[in-house]
């Protein structure tokens, strides 16, 4: 469904690479696709301090947690950093390879300037994909016993977001439609959801309880359809969040590591075995997940030499509503994806066909002035662009990554201020 071209192999020899045509004798040599611009390191280095300072401090100097999971989750942070320098190193090398097979995209938003001609690979999303699952088969020899009861969940678990990235590349490759598009994370969940043996049952909020006349409610099965619904929202809500550099890794990001801290508190504030090892085991999911993702983020940030395609889109909405699932906090989960249910209630009249949906709903891009106008397509994009007028790329980008943040500070105080009035 990308503005990309799947051309005959015949292709593959000619590039549309403009600034080749002011060499000739260059152009000539060149039959394959110049290789992608490095890494953008500077990026990553200041989020990396701006991530790991607050992290670490409240892992090991605000909290008193226990030595074992502390062990766990600096073994897990170690296989996580070598996964980082691995997609670091893979993406470049996987950029060749799907260009070599007509797997690219031209950036929409840079249309009408020489960077809108250039192919940029898609689907790079395979590599974090690939990288993290690696990074997670391999922790369970650090940390599981064999007769872990977690073991079974864990492996249903990545056996769901491998199914999802899978079936991410699948839509890369032979643009599904947009309908099946939307089941497809339903397909994926299913390991998770046959494997699931946790408790079906939700708290009741505290000033509902006298009109419930229960404490807890048991849901059973419609317990497993929640968890299938919440992994098909989000999926797609990350994938609709999307078509600015670095935008869909971005986002990712932001609530990972809302995710962290989020879990770092409950072990650190909680006494219950049981509960600090759901949170631990969240934990050892989405510090690989945020590693693989700062490394294709530092590809993917405005300019982006790579796209991400769905196939990352999927594997990080999976990932986290997997670990929101298992770590027992999808509320708090729903909290941080704020923008995204934002996004999905401005799109569902184009969504369910009752506006036309274009294949792209993009904001409109001026390549005399370089600035981004919002469209009346139903997206946050656009929203926040109509609101607060036009814009570059970049700083829109980052003011969408900054309300993201802001939406899941809002979820800690908000948590903060109902701790023992709501639940
Ligand atoms: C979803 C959105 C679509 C949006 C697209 C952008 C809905 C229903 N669908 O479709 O409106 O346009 O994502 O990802 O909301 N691209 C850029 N710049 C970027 C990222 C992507 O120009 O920073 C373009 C490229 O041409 C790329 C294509 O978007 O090839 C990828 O689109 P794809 O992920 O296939 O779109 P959908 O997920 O189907
Ligand atoms: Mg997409």
């Amino acid at each position: 469904m990308a503005a990309r071209k799947r051309a005959s192999t015949k292709d593959t020899t000619t590039t549309t690479d403009p600034t080749e045509t002011t060499t000739p004798h260059k152009h000539l040599e060149t039959t394959t696709d110049p290789p992608i611009a490095p890494p953008k390191s500077g990026v990553i280095i200041k989020l990396c301090l701006f991530f790991s300072i607050p992290y670490f401090y409240l892992l090991f100097y605000h909290y008193k947690i226990d030595q074992e999971f502390k062990k766990s989750i600096l073994i897990n942070a170690g296989v996580s950093l070598a996964g980082f320098f691995v997609t670091l190193k893979m993406i470049p090398l996987a950029s060749r390879y799907v260009l070599r097979r007509n797997l690219f995209g031209y950036d929409i938003n840079k249309k009408g300037t020489p960077q809108g001609t250039v192919k940029v690979p898609e689907s790079l999303g395979i590599v974090v994909g690939i990288v993290f699952l690696v990074v997670a088969i391999l922790f369970q020899y650090f940390n599981f016993t064999a007769d872990s009861v977690w073991l079974v969940e864990y492996n249903a678990a990545l056996a769901s977001i491998c199914f999802m990235t899978l079936l991410g590349f699948v839509d890369d490759v032979l643009d599904v439609p947009w309908r099946v598009k939307l089941l497809l994370p339903s397909v994926a969940a299913l390991p998770l959801l046959m494997a699931y043996a946790g408790h079906t049952t939700i708290i009741i909020p505290k000033p509902l309880v006298s009109y419930v006349g229960l404490e807890v409610l048991d849901l059973g099965c419609i317990y497993k359809l929640y968890m299938g619904l919440l992994a098909v929202f989000c999926t797609n809500s990350i994938n609709i969040h999307a078509g600015l550099n670095g935008l869909e890794v971005g986002q990712t990001i932001v609530i990972a590591f809302a995710i962290l801290i989020h879990n770092i508190m409950q072990i650190g504030a909680s006494k219950d075995q049981e509960y600090q090892q759901a949170h631990a085991f969240s934990i050892y999911l989405v510090q690989p997940l945020l590693a693989t993702s700062l490394a294709l983020f530092s590809y993917n940030w405005y300019p982006s030499s790579v796209f991400v395609g769905d196939t990352y889109t999927y594997f990080a909405g999976m990932t986290m509503a997997v670990v929101g699932i298992l770590g027992h906090f999808s509320e708090t989960l729903l909290i941080f994806f704020l923008p995204q249910v934002l996004n999905f209630l401005l799109s569902v009249p184009q969504l369910f066909g009752f506006v036309n949906c274009p294949r792209h709903r993009l904001p409109r891009f001026d390549p005399l002035t370089g600035l981004l106008t919002g469209t009346n397509d139903g997206t946050l994009v656009n929203f926040y662009l109509r609101t607060f007028g036009k814009m570059s790329e970049k700083s829109l980008c980052f003011q969408l990554l900054v309300v993201q943040a802001i939406a899941c500070c809002f979820c800690f105080v908000l948590r903060y201020v109902l701790a023992g009035w709501y639940k």
